[in-house]
């Protein structure tokens, strides 16, 4: 992907005030013919491209504080009437009943596959049946959860049932934050931070067991595990190894790992009932509001739980669902609770709460609800069918996140949740031939369907040197490693043949994207380590803006001065440094509608990527020059750059598909239109977005991405460039060939 780019002597830049201030003329006499704002535009767009409540970032509302909220509210409760009613609940589980054999079977296996219905307990128990029969005296045991979610608010719960400090024997770990101590003896975690420790425990010596939870789910990092694992265990006759499923995966898992026991949990599960849409839904959250409320008005007792694909969506049904009913004459009361990753813990904790004596609840949530959550006393659920998922779009050459229909395997799955304490109902808001015809039998696992750029960089400093020989479950297809090797390869981590260089080797170090570590390291050698810094660890946390409703203009106005007008990344740094002038004052953040725990959180990762840096020798260094910013931003990017088509309108330089700057960009409707930009992500939704983007100089892309780009002239039609890509493509795959070929001769010799 070559592209001829002319170089055309980039004007602005120098006077960003003069931009800024014309920026705010403009504004405000949109403002006074409109007598709206900037931003209200983007509500029509706003709807589908929230962020992944799946992605890995990180959590700063459920996570700040988490721990002590949850002991606070822990110590509240009598502690003798707790521990007993916590004890009765738990000999209540189905688990409980088999206590015994499921500790013998693990007695005598190194590896089994344990199902179970979601709510036996398989969670919460089987760490604390460890426990009790002495595995910890070895090592921790260890449980990983494909949701941040969820091991935070499983560990929460199995503190509470042991009566300790969360983070003390019971502890969780997500990225960028660590709530166990020396005493942690039972470690919730996301898989892939259990991933991460293989890469400097690979032996994983500090466990006795590992419980890998939900592993149906299939994410990339549970499969990355599952091939690893499968040769630990083999090396640690010590180690236990349990993998729970859901029923339908259990015998493919048992095969991969060499025919190993399956135990099954008798479970107590009710009849649902499903019921079909008649005719195809066009509006799905219009539907599932209609459905919940005729539930509620019609129906006997019994809690409703609504299934939407993301946040944006859950926001807008719990809202219309209220209003509805504040319309409706004398409507019972219900109470609606939202559930998604990236509400804050407080108001997560509530869904486990019984609500008030005769209201019923609804909770409205996306598919952590399916298993990794439960939700007890639900008798309806309302299922929209659709899920977000992240899939590696071919056309844009990168993973972008989308609404798809779900599998029936998941259908299936929501409908069970209506069976848990009586026979219930599900109501499906699709037809049952979209059902049959339509849905997958079951998903697609993310290995399949995701850029693999992290993983091959994982597993290629693990030693793992070829890629196409590792024990998958199911394979990636050979393409996605092929591109994702390329996008390592483009980043300066893989060399031609493949092998991991040094720039590679200190990138796997952070727990970051590739790119975002590349910037990091790329930024020492610039000078301004310190500015990159702080904008990567601002990327690395969900938005820090806010704007309440009915304060949409104030909030606007103060979100502008912030804006660089060259740069949103530059914008995210102006907003640190002022915070930071500021004493890190909370008060200043509510006054300029940011989000004080997300701020709290942005210098919290700013402190733990510093202390890798330090460890890895890395320079923290401020060059004072924003330009310099800026050319080190383009050094991470040069390979996600568009040029100016029209107002507003870029081409992809590498592909050539049109894309937007995002309405909330800093450079959106700013006056000043730079020829070339790079930008941190896209997003479909109706249009290609781009998010987060900064101007760049047309040199710095030619100098930066030399196999992308070239100045002017030297090459002229699109045939010739064609050719020149194909024939740049078939070196390199020649040159890894024979490096494979070397390879295969000194195993052959060896
Ligand atoms: O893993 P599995 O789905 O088999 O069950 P679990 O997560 O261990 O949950 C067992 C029970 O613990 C649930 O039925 C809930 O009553 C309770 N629980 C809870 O109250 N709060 C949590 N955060 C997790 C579980
Ligand atoms: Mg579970």
């Amino acid at each position: 992907p070559t592209s001829d780019m002319a170089i055309i002597c980039r004007k602005g830049c120098q006077s960003v005030r003069k931009y800024r201030e014309q920026k705010e003329r403009r504004l405000a006499q949109e403002k006074f013919e409109l007598g709206g704002t900037k931003l209200g535009n983007i509500l029509g767009i706003k709807r589908r491209d929230q962020k992944d409540d799946q992605s890995e970032d990180i959590d700063y509302k459920k996570s700040q504080k988490f721990a002590e909220h949850m002991q606070e509210k822990t110590d509240a409760v009598s502690e003798f009437a707790r521990k007993r009613t916590l004890d009765e609940q738990r000999k209540f589980l189905p688990i409980y009943a088999i206590r015994e054999d499921l500790l013998k079977i693990i007695r005598e296996n190194s590896i089994i596959i344990c199902v179970g219905e979601t709510g036996s307990g398989k969670t919460t128990q089987m760490t604390q049946y460890l426990h009790e029969s002495g595995y910890t005296k070895r090592g921790m045991i260890g449980c990983t959860q494909p949701r941040r979610v969820a091991a935070m608010s499983v560990a929460k719960r199995v503190s509470e049932e042991m009566q300790c400090k969360l983070g003390d024997e019971v502890g969780y770990a997500i990225r960028f934050e660590d709530c166990t101590s020396d005493k942690t003896l039972i470690k919730y975690m996301t898989d892939g931070i259990l991933l991460r420790e293989s890469l400097t425990d690979p032996d994983l010596d500090h466990y006795s067991a590992v419980i890998m939870d939900e592993a149906h789910e299939r994410s990339l990092n549970t499969d990355v595990l599952f091939g690893l694992l499968r040769e630990v265990v083999s090396r640690r006759q010590d180690l236990k190894l349990i993998v729970t499923s859901a029923t339908m995966d259990a015998d493919k898992f048992s095969d991969f790992f060499g025919n190993v026991p399956i135990f099954i949990i008798p479970g107590r599960t009710f009849p649902v009932e499903p019921f079909f849409s008649k005719a195809c839904v066009e509006d799905y959250v219009d539907a599932a509001v209609k459905q919940s409320i005729q539930i509620h008005l019609g129906a006997g007792d019994g809690d409703i739980l609504v299934f939407m694909p993301g946040q944006e969506d859950i926001e807008v049904t719990c809202e219309v669902i209220k209003e509805r009913l504040n319309d409706l004459e004398g409507a019972k009361p219900l109470s609606i609770l939202p559930i998604y990753s990236q509400l804050p813990s407080d108001l997560q904790a509530k869904i486990f709460q019984k609500a008030d004596d005769g209201i019923r609840k609804c909770v409205v949530a996306t598919n952590i609800a399916e298993t990794s959550l439960t939700v007890d006393g639900i008798m309806y659920v309302v299922d929209s069918g659709y899920c977000k998922l992240k899939v590696y779009n071919p056309r844009i050459g990168m993973d972008a996140l989308q609404i798809y229909p779900v599998s029936q395997a998941n259908a299936n799955q929501r409908m069970g949740r209506a069976g848990r304490t009586g026979p219930g109902q599900c109501f499906r808001l699709y037809t049952e031939r979209n059902y049959r015809e339509e849905m997958l039998k079951t998903n697609v696992p993310e290995i399949q369907r995701t850029n693999l750029a992290n993983v091959v960089l994982l597993l290629k400093s693990l030693g793992i040197q070829d890629l196409l020989q590792f024990h998958f479950m199911d394979p990636p297809p050979q393409d996605n490693l092929m591109n994702s090797m390329y996008q390592l390869w483009i980043l300066g981590a893989l060399d031609n043949t493949g092998s991991l260089t040094q720039l590679g080797r200190q990138m796997v170090e952070f727990p970051l994207d590739p790119a975002l570590s590349q910037m990091l390291i790329t930024s020492v050698e610039m000078g301004c380590s310190s500015e990159i810094l702080i904008i990567v660890s601002m990327l690395s946390v969900p938005s820090i803006f806010f704007r309440p409703k009915g304060k949409e203009e104030e909030s606007d106005a103060k979100r502008e001065k912030f804006q660089v007008a060259e740069s949103d990344h530059l914008t995210f740094l102006h907003v640190y440094i002022q915070w930071k002038k500021s004493g890190y004052s909370n008060n200043w953040c509510s006054d300029h509608f940011i989000h004080v725990k997300a701020m709290r959180k942005v210098r919290e990762v700013r402190q733990q990527l510093k202390d890798i840096m330090d460890s890895q020798k890395l320079d923290v260094k401020s060059c004072g020059n924003w330009d310099i910013v800026r050319k080190c931003i383009c050094a991470a990017y040069f390979h996600q750059a568009a040029r100016l088509k029209g107002i507003g309108e870029y081409v992809n330089l590498r592909t050539g598909m049109p894309c937007h700057l995002h309405p909330t960009s800093a450079l959106f409707g700013c006056g000043f239109t730079p020829d070339y930009i790079v930008y941190h992500e896209l997003i479909m939704t109706t249009k290609e977005y781009m998010q987060c983007v900064t101007c760049v100089d047309g040199h710095w892309l030619a100098e930066l991405g030399p196999m992308f780009f070239s100045l002017k002239d030297s090459l002229k039609t699109r045939s010739e460039r064609a050719r020149k890509e194909t024939s740049e493509k078939l070196t390199m795959e020649e040159e890894m060939r024979l490096a494979q070929e070397k390879l295969n001769r000194m195993k052959e010799e060896a």
